[in-house]
């Protein structure tokens, strides 16, 4: 079991949530939700006691699995390590044991190390290794991988590995943060059904309504300022939401009539004779005082790419025998491609496969083994990457958005700035809100501003809806749709995908096919 009691978490004048008491049960999968920056993570974070709440406490069973998200930190660690790195305490005797056999034996090291074996065997040290490797197995991750560092390997698969750390050593708490981000639909069934045969606490967070569907048995839901818990999956939460809120904004507007129709009679009778009646409407009018109803933080960016005013050529892009591999193994053999004006390309396919590969050579942040990439006339790139941290570093950035807009160049107008930060829900004080505090939906907003603002023909997006939540990532197929140049992009997401592309380029077992038709016509054709 895991308590949160009279948790309140504020940052300056804004507040989270406030005087939360929640308690998450053994064997229930619960889903954390809310609209990006709504809170999430921070409460994770609290529950993990990685950072403090503004008051309240929290209680947490010993073994907590976790979903990290700093990559960055494991890129020099062996895969079947960075997995076993799960169980903190096993790995860490594990540490100390391999140090201590490196020194001279004494008495005293003899001693320690039988201590040392008998925690390894407390906490099944000894089939560690194939227990990882299960995991491993279990979500795709090839065996040729399992020796090799995680820099070694593609970015999709460095996150699953992050996942098989979480659930490595049996955590009676899982508390994971947006898993299914960078996970092909395959690996997503594998852990749904992983998180099934789950038998301890759950907490997950996640933007994508069909993953919680298929796994959660209550959310979580942090709005109004606090967390309500909601029986059932999330299309429940929702339809529940909302009739208790229109029951509430009924019980508000009643009220509100009431009230309306008491001061109307002590406005007639309040200087005459009826004092007592009056006296008693007074009273039944400050019983009724309507509490003002705490907005919703659902909110809905704007997101509109207007092209440059100069008009490329019809080619908009040349790729001719693109060859790329890593480590001696090629990921793109010999790939061409014409991208005419006016193509909206979805890139679909497994992780692993070389989607971002093709895109950043495509986007010339990376430079083809062999081939070669050519730009039609007057054609402008605005690209997305998949790792946010290839354009913004949090962990050295110190700009607030603003800043960090304005340092991009285009010596764009003060005004511009703030429009396409409100536009993307930065109003306000947001705009100057340090860019190291963002949450991961936050940062790709303000990613998608820096796109707004600078000037493109050409848009080249690699998954821009992780971390983007319902709301943001409609807006943002409809941005796609209307835009009025040309675009491609890389995804999971089925409405997406079936909304914007009239082309696909699919990666799949046999090789990387070029399809000349909407999603709903490919799939035909794959029966
Ligand atoms: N140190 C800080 N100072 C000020 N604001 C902060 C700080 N840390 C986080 N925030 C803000 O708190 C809010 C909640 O952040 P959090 O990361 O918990 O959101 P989230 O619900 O996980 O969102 P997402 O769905 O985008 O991941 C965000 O608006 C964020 O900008
Ligand atoms: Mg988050």
């Amino acid at each position: 079991m895991l308590t949160v009691s009279e948790v309140t978490k504020a940052f300056g004048s804004r507040t989270l949530f406030e005087n939360v008491t929640v308690t998450f049960n053994a064997g229930s999968r619960y889903g954390l939700t809310g609209p990006n920056g709504a809170g999430k993570s921070t409460l994770l974070r609290i529950i993990m006691g990685l950072e403090e709440a503004t008051s309240g406490t929290v209680n947490r069973p010993e073994k907590v699995g976790i979903l990290r998200q700093n990559i960055e930190d494991f890129l020099e660690a062996r895969v079947l390590d960075v997995v076993m790195m799960g169980n903190e305490r096993l790995w860490s005797t594990l540490m100390e044991r391999d140090v201590l056999y490196e020194e001279e034996m004494t008495d005293d090291i003899g001693m320690r190390l039988g201590e040392l074996e008998g925690i390894i065997a407390e906490e099944d040290g000894y089939t560690a290794e194939s227990d990882a490797e299960v995991l491993l197995e279990g979500i795709g991750i090839p065996k040729e991988d399992f020796e090799k560092t995680m820099r070694e390997i593609p970015t999709d698969l460095q996150f699953r590995v992050l996942i098989c750390q979480a659930l490595f050593g049996d955590p009676e708490a899982l508390l994971l943060d947006e898993p299914t981000n960078h996970l092909d639909l395959e690996s997503i069934g594998w852990l749904e059904n992983f998180l099934h045969s789950y038998n301890g606490v759950l907490v997950v967070v996640s933007h994508d309504r069909h993953f919680l569907n298929a796994v959660t048995t209550h959310i979580a839901d942090i709005d109004y300022d606090t967390i309500i818990v909601y029986p059932g999956n999330y299309d429940d939460m929702v339809m529940a939401k909302t009739s208790v809120r229109s029951r509430a904004e009924d019980e508000a507007k009643s009220k509100e009539r009431k009230i309306a129709k008491l001061k109307e009679f002590v406005a007639r009778f309040g200087a005459g004779s009826r004092a007592s009646q009056v006296q008693s409407r007074m009273r039944e009018m400050q019983r009724l005082q309507p509490q003002d109803l705490k907005a919703s933080n659902i909110q809905r960016p704007y997101i509109r790419l207007i092209p440059t005013e100069k008009q490329p050529g019809k080619v908009i892009l040349k790729a001719e025998a693109l060859s790329k591999g890593y480590d001696g193994v090629g990921v793109i053999k010999d790939f061409s491609l014409e991208i005419t004006r006016g193509d909206k390309i979805a890139v679909i396919g497994s992780n692993g496969r070389g989607k971002t590969t093709l895109l950043k050579m495509l986007a010339e942040v990376l430079e083809p083994d062999q081939g070669s990439v050519e730009l039609g006339h007057q054609v402008a790139i605005s690209y997305f990457p998949q790792n946010h941290s290839d354009i913004i570093d949090k962990s050295t950035c110190t700009d607030d958005c603003f800043s960090w807009l304005q340092g991009r160049g285009n010596s764009l107008y003060d005004q511009d700035i703030r429009g396409a930060l409100g536009k993307m829900l930065f109003g306000g004080d947001d705009a100057f809100k340090k860019v190291s505090a963002l949450s991961g939906g936050e940062t790709a907003r303000l990613i998608l501003a820096g796109m707004i603002l600078s000037s493109h023909n050409f848009l080249i997006l690699d998954e821009p809806n992780n971390h983007l939540d319902l709301e943001a990532v409609s807006a943002l197929a409809w941005g796609l749709d209307e835009y009025k140049g040309t675009a491609i992009f890389a995804s999971h997401d089925r409405d997406l995908i079936g909304g914007v592309a009239n082309k696909i380029i699919a990666f799949e077992e046999d090789g990387i096919h070029v399809y000349e038709g909407n999603l709903e016509e490919y799939l035909e054709t794959k029966g």
